[in-house]
């Protein structure tokens, strides 16, 4: 029986409202510590549907200047920004209007764009100019936000999808696969490296795959998620009960 062995903290609530609220909660921490210190902020959001509320609270939280934070994204969907499957359009409708965060301060993937690998290659440049690397050379976002899929999956690393193991760029093509349009995603690297993560999950059909990646013995190409046992900062993990069984 290998057991849990859950990499960094694991924070119970009662439902999705609460976790949206407590990541909410800590995402700000988060950024303010890193504002208070007299730098930018940075942060990269996924999508899906859980961290919605978590980004709508996120826009109206107390005493964060957001033209001092850059927005990055940790994966986009091959879809126009308007689609209501783009990760764009569901942060810019919760969070960067709610928070009115200045334009120069969206960096938005061009998941749209034809050449996926030209477009994450640009987007690749563009994080190391705005992200400080840290001392193996990786830009070391302050807070990212991750989700986990049913399959394990996060970001856009899917089961079974080669990418998870790609340490020598940070920003990666998906192609397309059986009812999944083509992605853009960051890397383990760039997840690992990062100050704080935050990942969310809520609802019970995310209690397996949270499993797999709790538990001690586990293959990341089978559950994408166990790249988080390597990361360097904190990892927080923030899950109705229902999802933490
Ligand atoms: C995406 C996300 C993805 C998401 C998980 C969980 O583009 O879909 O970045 O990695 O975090 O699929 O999604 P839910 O929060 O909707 O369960």
């Amino acid at each position: 029986m290998s057991g849990r062995s859950i990499p960094g903290t694991l924070v119970t609530v009662a439902d999705a409202a609460s976790a949206a609220a407590e990541a909410s909660s800590r995402i700000a921490a988060a950024i303010s510590d890193v504002l208070g210190r007299g730098r930018r902020a940075s942060i990269a959001l996924s999508g899906g549907n859980t961290p919605r509320d978590a980004y709508a609270r996120l826009a109206h939280a107390a005493g964060i200047d957001w033209s001092r934070v850059d927005v990055l994204w940790v994966d986009e969907r091959a879809v126009m920004p308007s689609d209501d499957r783009s990760n764009y359009r569901w942060a810019k409708a919760t969070l960067l209007d709610g928070a009115r965060v200045p334009d120069a301060c969206v960096h938005r993937m061009a998941a749209e764009r034809p050449d996926l690998a030209a477009a994450a290659a640009e987007y690749e440049q563009g994080l190391r100019r705005r992200v400080m690397a840290d001392a193996d050379g990786i830009p070391a976002i302050d807070a990212v936000v991750l989700g986990v899929g049913d399959d394990g999956h996060t970001a856009s690393l899917f089961p079974g999808d080669p990418r998870v193991d790609v340490t020598n760029r940070l920003v990666v093509a998906v192609a397309a696969a059986a009812a999944r349009e083509a992605r853009m995603t960051l890397t383990a690297p760039v997840l690992q490296h990062a100050h704080d993560v935050f990942v969310l999950a809520v609802g019970a059909a995310k209690r397996p795959a949270l499993e797999r990646v709790w538990s001690r013995e586990g293959d990341v190409h089978a559950t994408p998620a166990r790249l988080l046992r390597e990361a360097r900062g904190t990892v927080t993990w923030i899950v109705d009960r229902a999802a933490a069984g």
